[in-house]
């Protein structure tokens, strides 16, 4: 399937969730099986080798992080909204393109030199990937890259990623 016609599975819904934002929504992508697989596929290929964790981003990171590190044989860290974690965990707060909140991981579930793969559906200004990274290296480990489905470039997010010294990846723009 070429990307021309992974990008056309993406509908795009405008002034949500507010006035203005034109929001990328995957979820027509999601109930397309061929569409999904080829993304995930694609995903998988971009990314860096020797990965021990996907960390995937709540919510609709978690779908793609949990398909590529079935493909790639490793396990997944959700990266969580605050409040959701239930065992001790450490948190960042961070402003969003449309808003503000709070990423969580659990403490002590990233083993000593793990090769984490941050993964998420979307980068916009990078708020979300950048405090994400962040919360991982708080924790002791190496974020060896990230991968996502859609950058919007005009938001500067991947190039905010990349002048951090992260190796990132998407599929589409
Ligand atoms: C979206 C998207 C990314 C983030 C990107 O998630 O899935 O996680 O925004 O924005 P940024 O690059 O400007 O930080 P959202 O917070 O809307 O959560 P959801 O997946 O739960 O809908
Ligand atoms: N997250 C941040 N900006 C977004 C957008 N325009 N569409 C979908 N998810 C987003």
């Amino acid at each position: 399937m070429s990307l021309a016609h992974l990008k056309s599975l993406i509908r795009t819904i405008p002034d949500f969730p507010k006035a203005g934002i034109r929001f990328r929504d995957v979820s027509s992508l999601l109930v397309d099986a061929a569409g999904f697989a080829e993304a995930v596929e694609r995903m998988a290929s971009i990314a860096p080798q020797d990965i021990d964790l996907v960390a995937g981003i709540e919510a609709r990171g978690f779908i793609f992080a949990g398909a590529i590190a079935g493909k790639i044989d490793a396990g997944v860290l959700m990266v969580r909204k605050g409040g959701k974690l239930p065992g001790p965990a450490m948190g960042r707060d961070y402003a969003l393109e449309y808003g503000e909140d709070r990423l969580e991981i659990h403490d002590g579930q990233i083993p000593a030199g793990s090769r984490v793969l941050l993964v998420d559906d979307l980068i916009a200004t990078g708020g979300t990937a950048l405090t994400s990274c962040r919360l991982i290296e708080d924790a002791g480990a190496e974020v060896a890259g990230a991968v996502f489905l859609i950058d919007l470039p005009d938001l500067g997010g991947a190039q905010r990623l990349r002048d951090s010294g992260l190796d990132t990846h998407a599929l589409l723009t």
